[in-house]
């Protein structure tokens, strides 16, 4: 199913990606880069992409460039040293994760200070959507994503300052964050 799902979403990580790329050239970790087809629209960046899928890897491989660099590791536990990377990008990760919070606490830890983590997701609105989250709670558990997500119950958000909001269509659902670590 991923490549059809992936279809639906690539507008939204074109929007995600023109925000990164606007941004000067640095050190960049994607968390659950998935089957990388993203990979290409980067431009200058120097990418670590991580997936605890060696399946998903295998297939990211093939849209491997010179500055991407692909690697085994779970987000919640990272690898990498304190203060390291410039950006961190989460498209649609941090609702499949076991442990958003602990994700974010690792983001925050591999961040530089004033470096910045970009979210793309869905976030359950205030609005009648929240009851099409709340319906696939059940079938979404068995599909190991969580459909009813707000980053506000995470308290290492907090961590960080919100500099900006996108949001996407259909009826703003999807939405784009931009964080800073102070
Ligand atoms: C829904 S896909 C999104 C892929 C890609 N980021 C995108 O936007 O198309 C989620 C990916 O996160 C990976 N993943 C799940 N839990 C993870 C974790 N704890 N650490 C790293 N990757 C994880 C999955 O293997 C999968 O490839």
């Amino acid at each position: 199913m991923y490549p059809l799902v992936d279809v639906f979403l690539k507008p939204q990580k074109r929007r995600l990606i023109s925000q990164v790329n606007a941004q000067p050239v640095g050190q960049l970790l994607e968390v659950g880069v998935g089957n990388g087809s993203h990979l290409p629209l980067y431009h200058g960046h120097h990418i670590s992409g991580i997936d605890t899928s060696e399946g998903m890897l295998a297939v990211a491989a093939r849209h491997q460039q010179f500055n991407v660099r692909l690697l085994q590791m779970n987000g919640e536990a990272l690898l990498f040293r304190d203060n390291q990377f410039d950006y961190v990008v989460l498209s649609h990760v941090i609702a499949v994760v076991d442990n958003p919070d602990q994700l974010l606490q690792e983001v925050f830890r591999v961040l530089k200070p004033q470096g910045k983590l970009f979210i793309l997701n869905h976030i359950t609105p205030n609005n009648w959507l929240q009851y099409i989250d709340r319906a696939f709670l059940l079938f979404s558990g068995l599909l190991h994503f969580k459909s009813v997500f707000r980053l506000g119950q995470f308290p290492a958000i907090s961590r960080f300052n919100l500099l900006q909001e996108t949001s996407l269509q259909p009826w703003g659902y999807f939405k784009i964050y931009t964080y800073q670590k102070p």
